[in-house]
């Protein structure tokens, strides 16, 4: 039986959370502060701790300091409320397995405990074996912990150490030449060179050269025997960026190379083995381009062994909290900055932002803002560029997700303004902004 703790302060999220998990799997206890928490935790074992963020007296990251002290590790999942987000950041960085933002949807949450819990067992089963994969596997620089990054990373994992052809899907940003490298550090192969092809970069015949190499003589200008960087990445990993944009005949020399892992130099009759793993990425949609006889179909089926789809960024906008940290690092290393956090409001407007740049647009916001920042929290007015643009918009649907939130913390709150904006984590003020804004007429009772 899974014993589960709830801790939070209000009795009515620890009866609404009672009620819904207990049923056969799980046990379910309370704690009404840290304190009590505690003093449970060191009793008995539990399976989770669903933790309440924002309590009086001791917070969630204060619980779990402590628990660090008492060396006790079981998986938490913090709850915290609508606004709170960079503190909820700060939880998973403390150690939190999971965050969930309330009001939260049931599915989700008993998806999570379902999650945690196998992840329990797993784990209990063999601990030595996850240690040892977890050593293997190095995803440090990856960000993302969205279902849709977690796939990602999942089939980087099964497929780096085999010699398989890989494809990467995806729009502009989204990740591709990391993942490629992620494959190749993860690989075998990870001692040998990773080699970048990037095949826009040339003009095509320019481009044969760049791949196969050739020989002196070969055309005008070509003054020296030069290897190309299939022979380079030999034993290693070649990455063939942009390869939709690759011409037709140099195509049938790519298919050839795939097929029989030989080659030729430009302006050479000999052939030359090479055993190199072949990682492709491209955003362009290569089965329109077969339709358009802008790219082999035979090439198509040779690379399009195992595809990994890039998710664009505004499909996993959770993982923006976790990216704006990460980036606030490592542009604090760069630009010798000291700042430590960024306000909610900041977040959330980058939150209503559509990123069609992806993950390397949000890198260059947030560096161009930290650029502007001589302070240590970074606020919303130096995002003032994207104002303009996520106003235009095409979709409101943010702000039809933001109105709802306020009318359903609202309606928990019994229309009490203070309760509600302290749960929402933003002012009165705002509040009372927002409710003009979004005319939410709901009486305190
Ligand atoms: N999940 C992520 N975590 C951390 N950084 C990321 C992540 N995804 C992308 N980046 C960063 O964003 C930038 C763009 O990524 P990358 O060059 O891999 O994208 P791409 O898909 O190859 O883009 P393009 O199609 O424009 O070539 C890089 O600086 C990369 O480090
Ligand atoms: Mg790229």
């Amino acid at each position: 039986m899974n014993r589960i703790l709830i801790v939070d302060d209000e009795e009515n999220i620890r009866l609404m959370l009672r009620r819904v998990l207990s049923d056969s799997r799980y046990a379910v206890e309370e704690a009404a502060n840290g304190q009590q928490a505690l003093e449970k935790i060191e009793q008995g074992k539990y399976s989770v701790i669903l933790l309440d963020l924002r309590m009086p007296e001791m917070n969630g990251l204060q619980v779990i300091e402590k628990m660090k002290e008492m060396d006790i590790n079981t998986p938490i999942v913090m709850m915290s409320a609508y606004g709170t987000v960079p503190e909820a950041v700060e939880a998973m960085k403390s150690g939190a397995m999971d965050y969930l933002v309330k009001p939260f949807d049931l599915d989700e949450l008993k998806m999570t405990l379902e999650r945690i819990i196998q992840h329990n067992e797993i784990k209990n089963e063999n601990i030595y074996y996850r240690e040892e994969e977890d050593k293997r596997f190095n995803f440090r620089e990856i960000v993302g912990q969205s279902s849709a990054m977690k796939r990602v990373l999942e089939m980087v994992k099964r497929v780096a150490p085999l010699p398989t052809t890989v494809l990467i899907t995806g729009e502009s940003g989204t990740g591709k030449e990391l993942i490629a490298r992620a494959i190749h550090k993860n690989s075998l192969r990870q001692d040998k060179p990773f080699v970048v092809a990037n095949c826009v970069a040339f003009s095509p015949n320019l481009l044969e050269s760049e791949l196969f190499g050739h020989e002196k003589g070969a055309f005008t200008g070509a003054n020296i025997t030069r290897i190309g960087r299939f022979e380079i990445a030999h034993d290693g990993t070649l990455f063939l960026d942009e390869i939709g944009e690759v011409n037709l005949s140099t195509q049938a020399k790519l298919l050839r190379v795939i097929q029989e892992k030989e080659f030729e130099r430009v302006g050479s009759s000999t052939s030359i083995k090479v055993d190199t793993r072949i990682v492709a990425a491209t955003n362009k949609d290569l089965i329109k381009e077969i339709k358009e006889h802008r790219f082999r179909e035979d090439l198509f089926y040779r690379i399009n062994v195992f595809t990994i789809d890039m998710p664009p960024l505004r499909e996993r906008l959770e993982d923006l909290p976790l990216l704006i940290q990460h980036f606030i690092k490592k542009y604090n290393q760069i630009l010798n900055k000291r700042i430590s956090n960024i306000s909610s409001e900041a977040v959330s407007l980058l939150t209503s932002y559509s990123f069609p740049g992806n993950v390397r647009e949000l890198e260059n916001i947030m560096e161009r803002a930290m650029i502007m920042c001589n302070c240590e929290i970074m606020d919303r007015e130096l995002f003032f560029f994207l104002e303009q643009k996520s106003n235009s918009l095409p979709a409101g649907t943010l702000k039809t997700m933001e109105k709802e939130m306020i009318k359903k913390t609202l309606i928990q709150n019994k229309g009490n303004r203070t309760k509600t904006a302290l749960s929402l984590g933003i002012s009165r003020r705002s509040l009372l902004l927002k409710l003009k804004e979004f005319q939410i007429d709901i009486k305190s009772e």
